[in-house]
């Protein structure tokens, strides 16, 4: 039996702050921005509604798609960034609001590849069976730690939460392989002092590496070749990067889940966020091959090969 996803849900802030609207505030334009990473606009969350909040919007939605209740969870991880407070953590937030006393709870920081360590840390979990079901969040608040002065930084990120609920999925579905992997000599090129601190090429060039890197590893882990690749859901940082990693599984532009333009770099939350949009369009379907890839802050990255459905 694999660990496979049961259920989805997501939450996105209803402000919507666009390039146009960035224009005004700093030295930049919608033509710069759109060309160098593709987005168009972002969400923002309203000072009233915290992290916590957004985890537990996007939770109670992949509880309700999942079919379980609360107090069925036997696990909570918040992977994120931007916790409300350093402690409690958000998933002890959340474990108390959704009112799931069985569970354990913890958040993992590992930025843009958290959620990605979050699945695969729920699926030794499930697959040992020791937990039948744990709730994954990928969540930031990356507004409350933006330098609205950067143009360098504030120009890429956005607010928003994705979840799933992982348990024990049937036949060949579930994770397939994965890939995790942390590079601390590079921490120095991207990390919060009082805010968002980053030095955009030396990440880029990076990304482009490790995303292509990683997504073939899987495969190779999986016993795949790129032709079996159905859909490819890369951390949504910049199209770019995205490109490089769709270019090197050779997969066609429509194969490719992009979501940056409408909600930017939401770090943690980008791949849930994406799951979540693309089987609402109908793109995913049961039985489909997905590779998903992130990077991050640390430098961490970390990939999965997922064979989709319950
Ligand atoms: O989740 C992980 C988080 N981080 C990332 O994914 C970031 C990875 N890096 C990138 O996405 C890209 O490096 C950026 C989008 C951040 C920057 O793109 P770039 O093509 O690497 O541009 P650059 O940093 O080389 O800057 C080119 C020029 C510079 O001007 P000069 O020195 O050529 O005169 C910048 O000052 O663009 C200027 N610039 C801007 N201009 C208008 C930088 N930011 C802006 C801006 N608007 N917002």
């Amino acid at each position: 039996m694999r660990a496979g996803v049961i259920g989805i849900g997501r939450y996105l802030p209803e402000k919507v702050l666009t390039n146009f609207d960035l224009e005004k505030m700093m030295d930049t334009s919608d033509e710069w921005i759109r060309t160098r990473t593709g987005i168009e606009q972002r969400r923002i969350a309203s000072d009233d509604v915290d992290t916590s909040d957004m985890a537990f919007f996007a939770a109670q939605k992949a509880i309700k798609d999942a079919g379980i209740t609360p107090e069925e969870i036997d696990l909570i991880l918040v992977a994120t960034v931007t916790p409300d407070t350093p402690f409690p953590s958000v998933s002890c937030k959340i474990q108390e609001r959704l009112g799931a006393t069985k569970a354990a709870a913890m958040d993992i920081s590992a930025a843009c590849a958290g959620f990605m360590y979050g699945m695969v840390t729920a699926k030794q979990f499930i697959e040992a069976k020791v937990y039948k079901y744990v709730l994954v969040v990928g969540v930031e608040k990356l507004s409350k730690i933006t330098n609205w002065e950067d143009r360098n930084t504030a120009v890429l990120f956005g607010d928003g939460a994705g979840a799933v609920i992982m348990g024990g999925v049937s036949g060949d579905r579930g994770i397939l392989s994965f890939e995790l992997g942390a590079d601390g000599t590079g921490g120095k090129h991207l990390y919060q002092d009082e805010y968002i601190i980053m030095n955009g090429r030396e990440v880029f060039k990076f990304a482009v590496r490790q995303m292509g890197e990683s997504c073939i590893n899987v495969l190779e882990k999986a016993g795949l070749k790129k032709e079996d690749v159905d859909f490819l859901i890369p951390h949504q940082a910049n199209i770019r990067i995205m490109e490089a990693s769709r270019q090197r599984l050779e997969l066609p532009v429509e194969k490719m889940s992009k979501t940056v333009d409408k909600y930017g770099n939401t770090s943690a939350a980008s791949i849930p966020i994406s799951i979540v949009e693309e089987l609402e369009a109908g793109k995913i379907k049961d039985d489909d091959v997905l590779v998903m890839v992130g990077f991050g802050g640390g430098l961490t990255w970390g990939a999965i090969a997922l064979r989709w459905g319950k």
